[in-house]
């Protein structure tokens, strides 16, 4: 038995390498580094999903069109969303979508999470929701819809390297149950509903937010070796640290790290951020010599998108509108290529009484 899979492949896939002892991630042939500089959100969807559908329609003009048909179909239900936490709320809102398995149905899902992580942000803040603009780049109305102003070029361009760099990461815990319901020929939706819920826990897409809780936790850097020292004496773990792949640190952080520098606004809480992760590292290294732990993407995601005015309840949220293209293309990949995903257990519960006492 392998209770994590690890050492379990569970499919073939031509989207993404994980390459954990590099410390390398490609992306359908690109390395993570180019992508995140070369491609715009639009462009690595494209990327992503070529060759998965049918159709194939301009992206920038179809997601603009969804986006205005997802808010009107969301608006009758803003009351109820806004009274259920962020990632319910959103999942509530993908559940709304129709469950198709074409390129439509892609493209909604994908409009909705945008829709609904923005509409999410201002109700929660207490204002209406802001109307898409079907002509802004997706990212760009995404940011808008979230702080209900436009944001700058610099601004627009970071959160879009960060939706790329974060759009597909080999079989981690979301994307495989997003192949396990795509394999059962469930619809589009449900594995995104599915992938979505899986990326909420705090071992995977809900670590940011408590990056930042520990950042504002610690307060400033000579603090760092105490409040260090308590957290792991307490037995919890450092959130952005640790990877079940990589045994170096994860290429996305420094591709974050380079994006936030980008942004005049970050320095202050960048340097801050800096300065405790290399106490961190050295205290990790000597607490944990066999376990090589390093630096992961959410450290610096979560200096990047409170950088870009980005509130903390939804940071997750903001992973999923990024992780939903690898979603999507991997459930599409499992339905041409897998078999329904049925793996084996071994039973240890107790036996029937007949038996037992035969
Ligand atoms: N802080 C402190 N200790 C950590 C740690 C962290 N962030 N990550 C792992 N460890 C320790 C474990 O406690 C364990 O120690 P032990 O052997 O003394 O019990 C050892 O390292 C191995 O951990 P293990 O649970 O086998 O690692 P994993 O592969 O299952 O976990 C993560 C991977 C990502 C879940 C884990 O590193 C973690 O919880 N990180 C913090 C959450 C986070 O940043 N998540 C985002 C991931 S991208």
């Amino acid at each position: 038995m392998d209770a994590g899979l690890e050492k379990v492949v569970a499919a073939e896939t031509v989207l993404s390498d994980v390459q954990g002892a590099e410390g390398r991630l490609i992306i359908r042939g690109q390395d993570v580094e180019t992508l995140a500089r070369d491609f715009t959100f639009e462009q690595a969807a494209e990327h992503l999903w070529g060759g998965f559908f049918d159709a194939s329609p301009d992206m920038t003009a179809a997601l603009g069109k969804a986006r205005l048909a997802a808010f009107q179909r969301l608006e009758p239900d803003f009351a109820r969303l806004v009274a259920l936490p962020e990632v319910e709320a959103v999942r509530a809102a993908l559940s709304l979508a129709p469950d198709g398995h074409d390129a439509a149905a892609a493209i909604d899902l994908v409009a909705t999470m945008a829709v609904a992580t923005g509409a999410v942000a201002q109700l929660k803040a207490g204002r209406k929701p802001v109307v898409p603009d079907a002509n802004a780049s997706h990212g760009e109305d995404l940011l808008r819809m979230i702080r209900g102003e436009a944001p700058s070029a610099e601004e627009a361009r970071a959160l879009d390297a960060y939706l790329v760099t974060i759009s597909d990461h080999g079989l981690n815990a979301s994307t495989f149950v997003a192949r396990c319901v795509a394999s059962t020929r469930a619809g589009l939706g449900s594995a995104v509903i599915a992938g979505l819920s899986a990326l909420k826990g705090p071992l995977h897409g809900g670590a940011p937010g408590p990056v930042l809780d520990m950042l504002d936790g610690i307060g400033a850097a000579d603090h760092a070796e105490s409040w260090i020292r308590s957290a792991l004496d307490r037995g919890e773990r450092l959130m952005g640290f640790g990877h079940r792949v990589y045994r170096t640190r994860d290429p996305r952080a420094d591709v974050l790290k380079r994006v936030v520098n980008t942004l005049p606004a970050s320095s202050g809480r960048l340097a801050l951020a800096q300065a405790i992760e290399g106490r961190i590292l050295q205290r990790l290294a000597a607490e944990k010599p066999d376990r090589k732990l390093d630096t992961n993407v959410e450290y610096y995601t979560a200096i990047l998108l409170e950088a870009l005015g980005v509130p903390r309840g939804l940071f997750t949220c903001l992973f999923g509108c990024g992780r939903v293209t690898g979603w999507i293309a991997h459930a599409r990949e499992q339905l041409a290529t897998g078999r329904l995903v049925r793996p084996a257990s071994i039973y240890v519960g107790p036996a029937p009484a007949e038996r037992a006492a035969a």
